[in-house]
């Protein structure tokens, strides 16, 4: 690692720090990092998936100040290796099965290359156009390979644009849900405007209603139950409904979730658009996880009623082998986002844009600046072709039923919750735990809560957990680039070894 006074560094590497853009010299110090992540991903199943280090770690072994004189890119290599790579949790290891994926690919990967290489600002058309009109294809292309109505896409009266991540998603939708109805009752009605969701909604749909200025008693996670799957039914959204109207106060927003976080179950879009509709509320689908899957003609059933809704997206950097960050997003009304987030600057003043036959994306999210984010999706939809990215969605679903195939053959086990796409939800029994009836369910909470530190302590592999109704379970995501049927069987062995490891010293 660099020191203070290493002026021998300052000589022998003049090259780049004459000019930070050398061409030859990106060429050299390029194929390096390329070797080394070449090498990473040839070893990457050999790492502790989660990483074993403990808080602090890295301050111990950093200088406490940034270096006075530059350093070579092989010594920052090793201390990459030595030092970094130690703290990572490696989500590309094909032992990884927490949360859902981040599934990488070499298009991905390259395609995000090219997008740093050129690093351009594409906040408007002019900025960059071939930004902007390339993210106007994939959009569309995206959107028909899903089976989007046309009212979707930019071939016919709506449009995508692609966010960061579904939290940025839902915020601009609802901030353009809340403009187009305060516009017409008045800004000083935001008081009595609601958002619905479920109590299985992911956490950001609370945040985006924070930030929008909802207020929090106005915000509804409508519990769901056991006997309807912990969907969002029409009849309990019906009710929550007629609630706040008798109130006084107004429906607004309703998230629907295609692949929920906790066991990707899929509330039931048509019912729901329906009773929606009644009251003008906008409908945004939140696909993260599952939306992906939808490209498949056999899955495609799971967002049938999509027709109804405002808004969809999904995360294409979860399940779609592009890196992070890639939240594909698509309204039918871009023009109730442009009025909720445009701004116009003199400084941004052009021809393009004032002629209004371009998309300045810049008025369609939060910030002003913007990555080129298309390319990476661009690469993946061209490398893979619909074929094999439907061909690996499949993969991961099968290597799934695999695993709850395991699952089923030992008896100390049950699964949780029906397994829709790539996920197996499962828990120990509670007669495994020992303790009577009345305790069983705590008992078997705090044995899934040990079997899941003890799995994953031991870096062989790495699951998640969720909770529904009171019962703690283990979530098994199938979805990182790399993980073939063996890679399945031996997590399920350590699940095996690490419980029967627990129960006999209980
Ligand atoms: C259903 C669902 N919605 C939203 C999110 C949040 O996604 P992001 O991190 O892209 O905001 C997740 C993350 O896992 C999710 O599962």
């Amino acid at each position: 690692m660099g020191s203070l006074n290493s002026d021998h560094e300052l000589k022998t590497n003049s090259a780049s720090f004459n000019n930070p853009m050398d061409s030859e010299e990106f060429r050299r110090q390029g194929h390096m990092i390329i070797d080394f992540i070449a090498d990473y991903y040839r070893d990457v199943e050999k790492y502790p998936v989660l990483s074993q280090v403990e808080p602090g770690y890295l301050q111990k072994r950093l200088p406490e100040s940034a270096p006075y004189n530059p350093e070579p890119i092989e010594t920052i290599l090793q201390d990459v290796q030595q030092h970094i790579v130690p703290g990572i949790t490696h989500w590309q290891s094909p032992y990884y099965f927490a949360y859902f994926p981040s599934s990488g690919s070499i298009a991905g990967f390259l395609g995000e290359m090219l997008s740093s290489g050129f690093n351009v600002v594409g906040f408007n058309w002019m900025s960059s156009p071939a930004a902007t009109e390339l993210e106007n294809i994939v959009m569309d292309w995206l959107g028909e390979m899903l089976k989007l109505p046309k009212s979707f896409l930019f071939s016919g009266t709506g449009g995508g644009v692609i966010q960061g991540t579904t939290c940025e998603a839902i915020l601009c939708t609802l901030a353009a849900a809340r403009d187009q109805i305060l516009n017409e009752i008045g800004r000083e009605n935001i008081s009595r405007l609601v958002v619905y969701g479920s109590d299985q909604t992911h956490s950001a749909l609370q945040k985006a209603a924070q930030i929008a200025g909802i207020d929090p008693k106005n915000f509804r996670a409508i519990k769901t139950t056991k006997s309807s799957s912990f969907t969002l039914t029409p009849e309990s959204l019906q009710a929550a409904i007629d609630l706040d109207i008798q109130s006084g106060l107004i429906p607004l927003f309703l998230c629907a979730t295609v692949g929920t976080t906790a066991i990707t179950t899929v509330d039931p879009l048509g019912p729901l658009c329906d009773i929606a509709k009644r009251y003008s509320i906008w409908i945004h689908v939140d696909a993260a996880y599952a939306g992906s899957a939808c490209i498949c003609p056999e899955f495609r059933h799971f967002i049938d009623g999509i027709e109804s809704a405002d808004s969809f997206s999904l995360n294409a950097h979860k399940w779609f082998f592009t890196t992070l960050d890639c939240c594909c997003m698509w309204v039918k009304n871009p023009n109730a986002l442009i009025k909720a987030l445009s701004t116009n600057p003199e400084f941004l003043r052009n021809k393009a844009s004032d002629s209004k036959q371009v998309v300045d994306y810049k008025d369609w999210q939060i910030s002003l600046s913007r990555r080129f984010r298309a390319l990476k999706l661009w690469l993946v939809l061209r490398s893979f072709g619909v074929a094999n990215l439907r061909n690996f969605l499949r993969s991961h679903v099968g290597m799934a039923q695999l695993f709850q195939e395991l699952v089923g053959g030992d008896n100390r086990f049950e699964i949780v919750a029906p397994r829709n796409f790539a996920v197996v939800c499962f828990r120990v029994l509670p007669s495994a735990s020992g303790l009577g009836n009345g305790k069983a369910n705590e008992g078997a909470n705090e044995l899934n809560r040990k079997l899941l530190e003890s799995i994953n302590a031991s870096g062989q592999l790495y699951v998640s957990h969720g909770m529904v109704a009171g019962i703690y379970f283990i979530r098994f995501a199938v979805g990182a680039t790399l993980t073939e049927d063996r890679h399945v069987i031996a997590a399920w062995k350590v699940v095996q070894e690490k419980l029967d490891g627990i129960l006999a010293t209980s």
